[in-house]
């Protein structure tokens, strides 16, 4: 099979938002609890905080982490979360029905992510509170003290404000099973007069407002159009979220999925300028995909492995990525390169544990799993300009996806060093895919660098016992002659090809 792309610096996108690169930590299996915090491990630090994991994302250089939830804020009182630990209430926590200890919260997760060298991104409780507890909360993080919610946060040991520069007004409020689902009236009000009080105490902050929890909503098209009439002039940004799975076995389908979350995008920003237009407002509402992954390996864990209601930290949504999961997450990584004009901020869901790139057992090891890879690589080589990515590739037709081109890649330049970055996905499940990219305008490269991650078996995973099962590795045989780079893309594999000049 062979595959075209032509390359060309006028022909450019966008530069990317570093916060494409983006994870997200929610108070939800073991997370948290087990995850990213584990007091008593070999390897917790002063705080408790388990300094494996935090090396292993360290290296994916995210440059911002939402929390605490998800589904979890929904029904989150923050301030259970704050103060000397032992007095902190242990709840029924209603929206994973767990128990809660409150051992870990706004000022843990804000000190974590300075020891990460990340940005908190905090989401605030439009399920079963309001603007009054989200712009305490703001004022908690943010102001620098004099008054009573600030100079708690200082008497509880942190002197300097937390500086918390992005929020989330609630969390998926469309989805039936949401704590507090509303219409979207009922949640553009709420949303718009917690934007008003939150940028009334700190006018610095971004917004983001829920938009649609899925494509496949019902409500979806008319809940993005209503809640941005309520809240067009108080946010910067609405949210999107999309998971993947190979329930059927359908593997061909299932690599062409990233095709849908491109459309979906497509499909969100119409709706934003669709407000824009009706107000002839020159703003342009971006997106922050603050929830996507492949999930559905656990799907029925809690009845399968007897997990009991109530438990503190179970060990749910703990899918085992495989490397046909990665193909999938390169292949929505893509995605959200080649559309960097408006994406601004993505969310990887999650990042320990819970449908996450890194796992840990309890007092035991961490590891990476597959999915960890291509955000590795897109994270670390994918910042810069974004070149439209021309691709001339035969396709291929599958049950949710009408023509689905084999080869799937985005092109990323960066100014600085003038390095070329090609991200492919090689779709077709048993041919190579010869590639020629036309470099146009590019200058003269003296070197290229080939990675490349596959398996014969779609189906391998990482695990304690075998944790670089599935690695990444250097690939030879890619050339670069006359303006051209050719190289044999193996079946179903993720590469990135590195030019520099
Ligand atoms: O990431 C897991 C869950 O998926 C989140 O809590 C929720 O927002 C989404 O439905």
């Amino acid at each position: 099979m062979q595959a075209r792309l032509i390359l060309n610096p006028a022909f450019a996108l966008a530069s990317v938002d570093p916060r494409l690169y983006g994870g997200f930590a929610e108070h939800l299996g073991r997370c948290i609890y087990g995850g990213l915090y584990e007091p008593g491990h070999p390897a917790a630090d002063d705080m408790g905080f388990r300094t494996d994991v935090l090396a292993l994302l360290r290296e994916l250089q995210m440059p911002t982490i939402r929390y605490p939830g998800g589904n979890f804020v929904s029904g989150y009182r923050w301030e259970d979360g704050i103060g000397p630990q032992a007095a902190r209430p242990r709840r029924l926590e209603t929206a994973w029905k767990s128990t809660e200890s409150n051992h870990f919260g706004t000022d843990e997760f804000c000190e974590w992510c300075r020891r990460l060298g990340t940005e908190p991104m905090l989401a605030v409780n439009l399920g079963t509170r309001g603007p009054e507890d989200a712009a305490n909360l703001v004022e908690y993080c943010n102001h620098p003290g004099g008054t009573a919610w600030s100079d708690r946060r200082r008497a509880n040991g942190w002197e300097r404000p937390h500086g918390v520069k992005l929020w989330c007004l609630g969390n998926e409020m469309d989805g039936p099973w949401q704590i507090g689902h509303k219409t979207a009236d009922e949640y553009g009000r709420i949303a718009c007069e917690a934007a008003k009080l939150m940028k009334w105490v700190d006018p610095s902050i971004q917004l983001v407002a829920c938009g649609s929890s899925g494509r496949g909503m019902s409500t979806f098209g008319a809940w993005e159009a209503t809640i941005l009439d309520h809240t067009f002039d108080h946010v910067e940004y609405v949210s999107i979220h999309t998971y993947f799975g190979n329930q059927d076995g359908d593997t061909a389908n299932f690599l062409a999925k990233p095709d849908l979350m491109s459309a979906f995008i497509e499909e969100v920003v119409a709706c934003c300028d669709y407000v824009s237009a009706k107000r002839r407002s020159p703003k342009r509402i971006m997106l922050s995909f603050d929830e996507w992954n492949v999930w559905y390996h656990s799907h029925g864990d809690r009845e399968r492995r007897h997990i009991k209601d109530w438990d503190v930290a179970p060990p749910i949504l703990e899918d085992v990525y495989t490397m046909e999961d990665a193909l999938v997450a390169g292949g929505m990584l893509i995605s959200l390169i080649n559309h960097a004009d408006r994406v601004r901020i993505a969310c990887l869901a999650q990042i320990v544990n819970v449908i996450a790139a890194v796992m840990t057992e309890d007092r035991g090891p961490s590891w990476r799993q597959t999915i960890y890879w291509p955000l590795l690589h897109a994270s670390t080589c994918g910042r810069g300009t974004v070149l439209r990515s021309l691709v001339e590739s035969s396709t291929y037709s599958c049950r949710e996806v009408r023509q689905a081109p084999h080869l799937s890649a985005a092109t990323v330049l960066d100014p600085q060093t003038g390095t070329l970055t090609v991200f492919a996905v090689n779709r077709h499940l048993t041919e190579a895919c010869d590639l020629t990219a036309e470099l146009q305008g590019l200058g003269r490269f003296q070197a290229v660098d080939w990675t490349v991650l596959r398996d014969d078996d779609l189906k391998a995973a990482n695990s304690a016992a075998h944790p670089d099962r599935v690695v990444p590795r250097p690939e030879a045989g890619a050339t670069l002659a006359a303006g051209r780079l050719t190289a044999a893309l193996p079946p179903a594999s993720w590469n990135v090809l590195r030019l520099t000049p």
